[in-house]
């Protein structure tokens, strides 16, 4: 145990950013198949390659040594993985000693329903849903599956629990974008916070692109066009810029990830499914940690491989706007990733 001695430092990276936010991927799998996200035929890891709950209790128990303050598991559809309620709840031993402040879950909410007791259980305050669509003939094409009603159903029982819901919408120019609006409005009026995400050109998909993409600087022009919309300072760990909207009384945050605003205040890291760490959501660098964990590593040794990995973290990432007709600027998908 060479690094015992020192105590746990915190996460530091060359730009003097400090680390304090991990996004765990807990599974690759999904019961959904957004066309932005996937293909219709996505080939999924091998089981063996992805973590096991146990790898992934400690892993994410290291980062906590070092300094991360805010969780959140993601996917792929995290309620996806098997029994990964115990995750949480073990996880969960961290917000009990006061040193994780968040907990927090990303899903597509279909199924939701069956989880939102346990989760809030476990301690989880908030959490994050994707809604691309309330009209349910829409949902269906952009997911590929008619589980609107489950999803709704799903948020439900998660303000039920008392769990705090935000939505998160993917901004499609052929799909959603005159819809955007009734979304807002839907959330809002359900005390929601919402964000908008413009699509990010990541894993190999069927449909191209930039038939997708919509500018979110369009879609907030034209919502100025007939709402007030105030500048917000909130910074929630995350990339969205905020405005309130006078009309609706609720924030709407814009997620602009091929604008390069977020990155001077990153504070996060993502861990894939597969135990590779990634420094930045756009870069291929990366830094695997399944092999040590595999190999019998001390904490000491795991820890000298995050410190490589925060060493190397870039400044920002080199996203461009989608070219028609090009591959995407990343192999990997977000449901390897995490979103
Ligand atoms: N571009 C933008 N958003 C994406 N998501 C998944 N893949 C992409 C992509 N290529 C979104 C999901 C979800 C969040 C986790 O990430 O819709 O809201
Ligand atoms: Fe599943 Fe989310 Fe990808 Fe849709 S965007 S296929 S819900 S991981």
């Amino acid at each position: 145990m060479p690094l015992k001695s020192q105590g746990p430092r915190p996460l530091i990276d060359p730009f003097g950013r400090v680390i304090d936010y991990v996004r765990l991927s807990v599974t690759d799998r999904c019961n959904l198949r957004c066309t932005y996200c996937m293909s219709e035929r996505m080939q999924f890891l091998p089981r063996k390659d992805l973590l096991t709950l146990e790898e992934m209790d400690r892993l994410a128990s290291v980062f906590v040594t070092r300094g991360v303050t805010h969780l959140r598991l993601t996917g792929g559809e995290p309620l996806m993985r098997r029994c990964v309620m115990d995750l949480f709840k073990s996880l969960s031993r961290h917000l009990r000693s006061g040193s994780l402040k968040e907990l927090t879950l990303t899903t597509n909410g279909v199924r939701l329903a069956e989880f939102a007791e346990d989760l809030a259980a476990a301690g989880v305050r908030r959490i994050n849903v994707s809604v691309d669509s309330l009209d349910r003939a829409a949902f269906a094409r952009i997911a590929r599956g008619d589980r609107l009603g489950r999803v709704l159903d799903g948020i439900a029982a998660a303000r039920k629990a008392g769990l705090r819901v935000k939505i998160n919408t993917v901004a499609l120019r052929n799909d959603n974008a005159r819809e955007l609006p009734d979304i807002i409005r839907w959330a809002h009026e359900l005390g929601m916070d919402m964000s908008l995400i413009e699509t990010m050109p990541l894993g190999a998909v069927d449909e191209d692109r930039t038939d997708q993409f919509l500018s979110l600087a369009a879609v907030k022009r034209d919502l100025q066009s007939y709402w007030t919309l105030t500048e917000l300072p909130d910074r929630t760990g995350g990339p969205s810029r905020y405005v309130r909207i006078a009309e609706t009384g609720g924030r709407l945050g814009f997620i602009t990830p091929l604008s390069h605003n977020f990155c001077d205040s990153c504070r996060r890291m993502r861990i894939t499914c597969t135990g590779t760490l990634f420094m930045c959501l756009g870069q291929e660098d990366s830094v695997d940690l399944r092999a040590p964990l595999r190999s019998g590593a001390s904490d000491g040794e795991l820890n000298l491989a995050i410190d490589r990995a925060v060493a190397a973290k870039p400044k920002s990432h080199d996203f461009v706007l989608p070219v028609r007709g090009a591959g995407p600027a990343l192999a990997r998908h977000m449901s390897i990733t995490g979103g």
